[in-house]
């Protein structure tokens, strides 16, 4: 099983990076996780152009070709096997700890490809409780920084949920680590882009499809009030994909199963990512 780190491959087991690299002192570091169907690349552009964007936000010069990255990221995966990349780069090695950006350090560049595990919730729907988004500015950026997203979601597993549903100034923004949809009155509705949500893949695909089936999508502001009277809800993310919220805060989603929109957009979804 080899991982990739700063232009070599090499055994997982033998992948070091020094307790001075700035993603370990200080979390200063983005990422991507990126789909791999059966060795090929999922959306490989959109993930490498949403890095670029997060890359650029924290002020890290580091710019390669898509054909750079592919050339990259391909060795590393099975082909015979539905995986997913896992991409990180931190501002580097600085000679001492310091919050001011090193002068000259070079930034660190890993990656590894695992198994996606098929997500049992899946057909039967999940339980999610909502939670107040004590998040940062900054969501847009695919930041390696999780700790309020890794807070928020072990207290929703704490509570025998699968995800957290984050609620800022009373709105809904998205998931510990997932977009969110939701059905209203048969109108498919999300929240629209801003530093407040990460511009998801999973959720441009889903918008896409919906859009090409003549399904609209509504993206705009969603109270906690609608989310609670919504008909349906969803959590997508590249690693689950699309899961139904059957559950929300102890109370049934409508019926209390997953909804007729949901399995239109999922069968889509399934079809298209072949
Ligand atoms: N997380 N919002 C947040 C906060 C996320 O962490 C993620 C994905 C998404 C969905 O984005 P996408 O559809 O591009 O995967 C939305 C990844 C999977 C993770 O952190 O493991």
């Amino acid at each position: 099983h080899k991982v990739y780190l700063n232009g070599e491959y090499l055994p997982l087991s033998k992948a070091r990076v020094s307790v001075l690299d700035r993603g370990f002192l200080f979390g200063d570091g983005v990422y991507e996780v990126i789909p791999a169907y059966h060795g090929k690349l999922f959306r490989l552009e959109a993930h490498l152009q949403r890095l670029e964007n997060s890359l650029s936000n924290i002020r890290l010069g580091l710019s390669y070709s898509v054909e750079k990255w592919r050339e990259i990221l391909l060795p590393l995966v099975d082909e015979t096997k539905d995986q997913y990349i896992y991409l990180q780069i931190t501002r580097g090695v600085a000679p001492k700890r310091d919050h001011a950006f090193p002068t000259s350090a070079v930034p660190t560049v890993f990656a590894m490809c695992s198994d996606i595990q098929y997500f049992e919730g899946r057909e039967v729907g999940v339980k999610a409780v909502t939670m107040d988004d004590n998040r940062w500015e900054m969501c847009h950026v695919k930041a390696t920084t999780l700790l309020a997203n890794i807070l928020l979601r072990q207290q929703a597993i704490e509570q025998g949920c699968a995800e957290a549903i984050l609620v800022k100034n009373g709105y809904v923004t998205e998931g510990a680590a997932s977009n969110l949809f939701v059905v209203i009155d048969g109108e498919l509705m999300t929240p629209a882009k801003s530093a407040d949500i990460l511009p998801g893949i999973t959720r441009d695909v889903i918008i896409e499809l919906a859009q090409a089936n003549d399904i609209k999508v509504n993206e705009n502001v969603i109270s906690l009030e609608a989310l609670q009277a919504a008909d349906e809800i969803w959590v997508t993310s590249s690693t689950r994909e699309i899961i139904p919220v059957v559950e929300l805060d102890g109370q049934p989603v409508a019926d209390g199963h997953p909804g007729p929109l949901w399995r239109k957009i999922n069968e889509l979804f399934q079809q298209y990512k072949q």
